[in-house]
């Protein structure tokens, strides 16, 4: 896609990447593909916001070359140096070889450990300013905002945040601001954003969104590293932020299962139509059919997690075994939960994913829900009144 100016002398000059499907080693799945947004500011001096991943570089080259000849380019920011952002600084950095790279003093031991290149270096500090004539940068650090190298680049003359891959988004669209596309869809990816790569980092987001609040600091834009800018309304993506980040959850039920041969599924809908006679929302999903990014999407807003399992060799089947490996680095907060699953000759299931529901930090509700084989008559029953005494838990 071509440039495009966002704001006056400020240029989105980045990359749609149509066709990913997965990002961070298979542990998000980008169904709606991504973008890698780059920012050109043009004044007295060039400024270039973050570049884009590697396989993207001709394509930041020539929307560059629409507006100023890269040459021409001053410093070199880099906000965070994860690949899909710095990837192309190398290509950039030979056409214009006495710009001088920007950014934190992890950024720059992580961008020296990647690309090695003998480039002009600046370290910046929260609060530190450089001048591009009309305008100026002033650089923030956020610390684990999701690498310790992260930091946020701001202009206070155009009121606009950059604060690379936060309050982003994978959506590749041939838009780019928040009032040109799909309020839910906008909003459904963000939430997969945050629950995927910054729930365990909430904390965090909470002490710099509040950082940012008493800076007063007037946000009238936020342009993001992926996806789509913030312009109609900023604070709508903070708010959102404030409140997935202090774990706000609803009367609603998210079970996640694998089964071998039904029989743990069976268990997951009777224990679900036990939830729903409660008026609880509850959403079902077989971790080997679901999109796995979804369900925990779904879980960011869910009270309560109930997770089920076939036994195999003892334990749970392996699927579930790496999901719920997944769900503990995402620490969640203040959710309930509990175990269920079938068996043949001998249990083991449902025990380990109590234990590593326990180890996520979920308070556990007992009893264990264990089914040998098929559940009769009777047992699905229990399992219809297990799940309305869940249901009622989380209301
Ligand atoms: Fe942390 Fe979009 O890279």
């Amino acid at each position: 896609m071509s440039a495009i100016q966002i704001q006056k002398g400020v240029y989105w000059v980045g990359a749609v990447d149509w066709n990913v499907r997965s990002f961070h080693g298979h542990t998000f799945n980008t169904k709606r593909g991504s973008t890698y947004n780059a920012y050109l500011i043009v004044d007295e001096k060039i400024a270039l916001i973050d570049s884009v991943y590697g396989p993207f570089s001709k394509e930041l080259i020539a929307n560059i070359s629409e507006i100023v000849s890269p040459e021409k380019i001053d410093y070199m920011v880099v906000n965070h140096v994860e690949t899909d952002h710095s990837g192309a600084v190398p290509e950039i950095m030979k056409l214009c070889p006495k710009a001088r790279v920007i950014g934190t003093e992890k950024c720059k031991l992580g961008m020296n450990r990647n690309y090695y290149g003998n480039w002009d270096w600046q370290t910046v500090k929260s609060g530190d300013k450089i001048s591009l004539g009309k305008n100026n940068l002033v650089f923030l650090e956020a610390p684990m905002l999701h690498w310790p190298d992260s930091m946020f680049t701001y202009i206070p003359e155009l009121q606009l945040l950059m604060p690379n891959d936060a309050f982003g988004q994978h959506i590749a669209t041939s838009k780019r601001f928040d009032d040109e596309i799909d309020p839910y869809e906008l909003m459904d990816e963000a939430a997969a954003y945050y629950a995927n790569i910054l729930l365990p980092f909430s904390p965090l987001v909470i002490r710099k969104i509040e950082e940012v609040v008493k800076m007063g600091i007037p946000i009238g834009m936020i342009a993001p590293s992926h996806g789509i800018i913030w312009r109609k309304d900023p604070m709508k993506i903070i708010n959102a932020y404030l409140k997935w980040a202090k774990n706000e959850t609803k009367a609603k039920v998210v079970i996640a299962y694998e089964t071998m041969w039904k029989s743990t599924e069976i268990m997951a809908k009777r224990i679900g139509d036990g939830i729903a006679s409660t008026g609880v929302q509850v959403i079902i999903a077989n971790i080997s059919e679901k999109d796995n990014t979804d369900i925990i999407k779904e879980m960011l807003n869910a009270k309560g997690i109930l997770i089920g399992s076939s036994t195999h060799g003892n334990d749970m089947l392996p699927r579930l075994a790496g999901f719920l490996s997944f769900l503990k680095d995402m620490k969640p907060k203040g959710r309930v939960g509990a175990a269920f699953g079938s068996y043949g000759w001998a249990g083991g299931a449902a025990k380990k994913i109590e234990e590593k529901l326990s180890e996520t930090g979920i308070e556990v509700i007992q009893p264990l829900i264990q089914c040998q084989f098929v559940p009769d008559k009777a047992e699905m029953q229990k399992l219809f009144e297990y799940g309305a005494a869940f249901g009622n838990k989380v209301k």
